[in-house]
């Protein structure tokens, strides 16, 4: 398994180009289940998650083409040959389970393997069920797999979600496109990959109303066309990247940025002392300042401060001026990073939901361990901005979030390295 090597201590300077959103691509994906027509996705990520995705949609009959360096994915799910998504493709990746929506609106019937559990938490699927069964599906689980159909095509209904969930607010608004009459998605997610889906398949023929607010209307529609859509910026790739100046100086334009996919992010980074400015280019972020101060941060649904960005928010506090409190509240165990920050020298206390960081003058390389695809990254800031050198060790699950980390990062000036496993 490759490792990363970071030798520490460089300011950062210059822009860095920003990819297309992992979490809207990986949903915009299995859109193309929806119709018969071709899907052609642009700026879309070149990442191992994408490559699952394909591999799935593959196994189920569609048609995934990479094209312009795999920029360009041409979709087409003109023949669907298999209705069953095998566990072990969907074991891979959670997000598997929104092929479930669009395969059983268009195709009436489809078996999915449950994704079982995950390293950040339990993150269980009963809420895409739930939206499901409101829109008329007949739903059994047996060895592992839901067993789903909807002999007569689903109805429109109001789906009332308990709690904010993105996978399961897309899921059902997939499946509502082609549902006989009017659904309304309820205390529905209103992360940007929400909007960009309900902007593609609005391409596609469908009709939806409120897209980024709590409540979603969809009017289904008998069959959806072909569409081309241009993936939204990936708003987590962003955060980490304009995390990258603010713990070792310098400044950097993140190039395509925008202050709306961070709002909540950028509020922090401010009161952090870290300037952000919305340029024609991208966001252009400098540490105004010395050292960075403390921050209490609490992750939350979007327009919140998103879970995606608190570890590596938490490296940056671990160098900050005072004590910060981290607080998660979206998965119970996702503080994993914590450990490996502290072989660094950082000061972190971890109770339950709750981390407390005592900021350090420096932190110090050290060789340390990529628990999960957010965790990874936070500890490439943390070596960049450390004394000596840091290899993290285990990074397939960057690879899986991160395109060419180690040149993007490179390219401002950064020492790091990509160190071959055997
Ligand atoms: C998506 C993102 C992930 C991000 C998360 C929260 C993708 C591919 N992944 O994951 O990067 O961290 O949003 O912003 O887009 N839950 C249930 N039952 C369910 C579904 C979810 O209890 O059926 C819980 C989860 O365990 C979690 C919370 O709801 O505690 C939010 O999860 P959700 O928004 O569904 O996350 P994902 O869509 O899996």
């Amino acid at each position: 398994m490759d490792s990363i090597l970071i030798k520490g201590g460089r300011e950062l300077h210059g822009d860095i180009p920003i990819a297309g959103a992992k979490n809207a691509c990986l949903t915009l994906m299995p859109a193309t289940l929806l119709s018969d027509e071709p899907l052609t996705l642009t700026n879309a990520p070149r990442l191992s998650d994408i490559a699952t995705m394909t591999t799935l949609l593959r196994s189920l009959g569609a048609e995934v083409q990479g094209l312009q360096d795999g920029q360009v994915l041409a979709l087409s799910s003109h023949n669907l040959v298999n209705h069953v998504a095998e566990y072990d493709i969907v074991r891979k990746m959670r997000a598997s389970i929104l092929v479930l929506g669009p395969m059983l609106a268009r195709e009436r019937h489809a078996v999915v393997s449950l994704p079982g559990g995950c390293a950040i938490g339990a993150r269980p699927v009963d809420l895409h069920l739930q939206a499901l069964e409101a829109l008329g599906a007949e739903l059994e689980l047996r060895d592992g797999y839901v067993h789903a159909k909807a002999p007569g095509g689903l109805k429109g209904g109001i789906v009332e979600f308990p709690l904010v969930s993105v996978g399961a607010t897309e899921n059902a608004l997939m499946a509502a496109t082609l549902a006989k009459g009017t659904t309304e998605l309820r205390n529905a997610a209103r992360e940007p990959e929400i909007v960009d889906l309900a902007q593609c398949l609005r391409r596609m023929g469908a009709q939806i109303e409120g897209e980024g607010t709590e409540t979603i209307t969809i009017q289904g529609v008998d069959r959806l066309g072909g569409a081309t859509h241009r993936v939204v910026t990936d708003r987590i790739e962003l955060g980490t990247y304009m995390l990258a100046p603010a713990i070792t100086g310098g400044e950097v334009t993140c190039l395509g940025g925008r202050i709306d996919l961070v709002g909540a992010f950028c509020e922090k980074l401010d009161a952090a002392g870290i300037s952000v400015e919305e340029t024609e280019k991208g966001l252009k972020v400098a540490r105004r300042n010395g050292r960075v101060s403390a921050v209490d941060v609490t992750t939350e649904p979007f327009p919140g401060f998103p879970t995606d960005l608190q570890a590596q928010m938490m490296a940056l506090l671990c160098t900050a001026e005072g004590r910060s409190v981290l607080e998660e509240k979206i998965f119970e165990n996702r503080f994993m990073h914590a450990p490996e920050l502290m072989r660094m020298g950082a000061k972190i206390d971890v109770h339950g939901g709750t981390a407390t960081v005592t900021g350090v003058e420096r932190l110090k390389g050290a060789p340390v361990m990529a628990t999960d695809l957010r965790a990874s990254v936070s500890l490439i800031l943390a070596g960049l901005a450390a004394e000596g050198e840091t290899m993290v060790n285990r990074v397939y699950h960057l690879d899986r979030g991160y395109e060419r980390v180690e040149e993007k990062l490179g390219n401002l000036g950064a020492r790091i390295e990509r160190v071959a496993g055997i």
